[in-house]
């Protein structure tokens, strides 16, 4: 990555107008989601999907589990995802991605008087003729997780693929989202239950969680 593309990522969320991140951060106070089409530029996103490809084809991603620490187990019919967790440090290649989850967190914690402090993510896989159960984002025994983020590379995703994400707000009607490549959707982790309905071709994601504390100490406080 040249100093040219990290400052024109940065510039990019940046030069949003003020006005426009208000209206997130108000729908977003308001529903507990937020949905942002094209989000993410195709090249971007055709980055991305190629280090996902090489991962894959090296085998580096792993059946997802469920539950933090000693409660993390495999379930199938809860899950059937694979996963591979990215380091900053490891995977240096998708920079970009890290640097726009920070800038997020920058102008979150700006407009929205919140105080995030770190992220954690991982690339998501979900062969044909997986789901994921309802569920919420927090583990029992851990929250430091508060906003859920999760950015689709499904380049060509039509009507009947299947895989649509659906939310089920408190006191609202479920919501169901289509995977399209690009599309970031945002939502409160210890609120917005939510599902992934069987997906009918490969579906990826790039899927993080916005922390309460820096990663290092997520785990000693809970
Ligand atoms: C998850 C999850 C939703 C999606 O990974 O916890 O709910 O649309 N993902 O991939
Ligand atoms: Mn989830």
């Amino acid at each position: 990555m040249t100093n040219f593309q990290r400052y024109y990522l940065k510039l990019g969320l940046k030069q949003i107008p003020e006005e426009q991140w208000i209206d997130w951060v108000d729908a977003l106070a308001e529903d507990d989601y937020l949905i942002i089409e094209n989000f993410i530029s195709d090249d971007l996103m055709h980055r991305i999907l190629n280090y996902f490809n090489r991962q894959r084809r090296k085998d580096q991603f792993e059946k997802a589990g469920i539950g933090a620490l000693q409660n993390h187990q495999i379930k199938r019919s809860i899950r059937g995802d694979e996963v591979y967790w990215l380091d900053e440090k490891v995977d240096s290649e998708l920079n970009l991605i890290f640097e726009l989850f920070r800038t997020l967190i920058d102008q979150l914690n700006a407009y929205c008087f919140l105080s995030l402090k770190d992220f954690e993510s991982h690339l998501a896989y979900y062969p044909k003729g997986t789901f994921y159960a309802r569920h919420l984002d927090q583990f029992k025994d851990r929250n430091n997780r508060l906003l859920s983020m999760i950015i689709y590379l499904n380049e060509k995703w039509e009507q009947g693929h299947g895989g649509e994400l659906v939310l089920y707000p408190i006191g609202k009607s479920k919501v169901i989202i289509p995977p399209k490549g690009k599309q970031l959707v945002l939502f409160k982790s210890d609120v917005i239950e939510h599902e992934v309905l069987p997906t009918n071709v490969p579906r990826g994601s790039v899927t993080g969680w916005l922390l309460k504390q820096p990663k290092s100490v997520g785990y000693l406080l809970g």
